[in-house]
């Protein structure tokens, strides 16, 4: 029987034992040992978070995988003390979390709903309508397990959804685009981009002086991402100038963002505190069990990160 070594915050291990021990049950597994504190030569698994524990993975010397909790690898895939296979995280709860962050912020601004929830001042501004979904461009930057089930709602509510990826890929009622020229291609249509790429050397500021500059006036951008995709100066910048209309943001680079930096009082900027969307403890636990069954089974695991690639 495997042994499991839950390496997350301690406060996570209360929520996710007896998630983890049903979903074991369930796959089989029942006999498999769950712990805090193991042998690190005896650990076959490790339940992982970035900010758990573990940093040093040598001493695992018999790992056969580390099951990621968070979607985002960016703090482990570059530890090279790390052999063993990595996978990051990907469940429903986590998807249909962002679907419906990103479906809510990008109506806010399609409505302009903020005019009418900060303008209750008595006076009556008939006329002014929204335009219809179907007369809106929004793009996603990323095309991943989260950017494209935001990419299929947002056209299901009727958007012009076009989307961005590393390689070339086919999603119904989205026009798609892939490397740097198609970037630019989908930056100067899109009314509100999502960015929904991975943080790797490759998608660091991808929104920049340049690309900002590529977009339409007022354009919106939602960031539920990660800090490290965009330049804040030139983002800065751009609200300032009036090139971008708001940024909703929920991902910085540096978390908590400080009580003094300009994104917090800009009247452009929306701060949410990193909670677009989270990992779902029952749903999670699941997908972290089924992981272990396909290692148990011989099978091959899912959700592996390339490390070569950083996501
Ligand atoms: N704020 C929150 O609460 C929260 C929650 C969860 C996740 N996140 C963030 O969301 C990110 C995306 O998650 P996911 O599960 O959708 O990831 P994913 O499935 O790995 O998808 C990543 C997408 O980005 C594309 N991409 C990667 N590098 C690129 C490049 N250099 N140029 C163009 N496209 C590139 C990939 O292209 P290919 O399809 O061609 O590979 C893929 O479509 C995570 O990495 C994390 O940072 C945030």
């Amino acid at each position: 029987m495997p042994n499991i070594l839950f390496a997350a915050r301690p406060e996570r291990w209360t929520l996710y034992e007896p998630q983890l021990r049903e979903a074991l049950a369930e796959a089989g597994l029942a006999h498999a040992v769950l712990t805090t504190e193991a042998d690190p030569s005896e650990v076959d698994y490790i339940v992982y978070a970035p900010n758990g524990p573990v940093t040093d993975f040598t001493p695992y010397t018999r790992l056969k995988a580390v099951l990621n909790l968070w979607a985002g690898v960016e703090d482990v895939v570059g530890n090279d003390t790390l052999k063993a296979p990595l996978a990051r995280m990907v469940d429903y709860g986590l998807t249909e979390g962002m679907v419906e962050w990103v479906t809510g912020h990008t109506l806010r601004h399609h409505l302009g709903m903020d005019a009418h929830i900060h303008g209750q001042d008595g006076v009556w501004r008939a006329g002014v309508v929204p335009p219809l979904a179907r007369d809106r461009t929004v793009a996603i930057l990323g095309l991943g397990a989260l950017g494209s089930a935001c990419a299929t709602a947002l056209a299901g509510l009727g958007f012009r959804v076009t989307g961005w990826s590393r390689t070339e890929k086919r999603i119904e009622g989205v026009r798609t685009e892939h490397g740097p020229d198609g970037l630019q291609e989908i930056l100067k249509s899109a009314e509100i981009v999502t960015l929904l790429l991975p943080d790797t050397p490759a998608t660091e500021n991808t929104l920049n002086v340049d690309t900002l500059a590529l977009m339409p006036r007022g354009a919106v951008i939602l960031n539920p991402g990660r800090g490290a995709l965009i330049d804040d100066d030139a983002l800065l910048a751009a609200l300032d100038s009036g090139r971008i209309g708001h940024a909703t943001l929920d991902t910085f680079r540096i978390e908590p963002l400080p009580a003094d930096h300009p994104f917090w009082a800009h009247p452009k900027v929306t701060v949410t505190p990193h909670i677009a969307s989270e990992t779902r403890v029952d749903s999670a636990a699941r997908v972290i069990v089924d992981n272990i069954r396909r290692g148990e089974a011989g099978e091959p695991f899912l959700h592996l990160v390339d490390r070569t690639l950083g996501y």
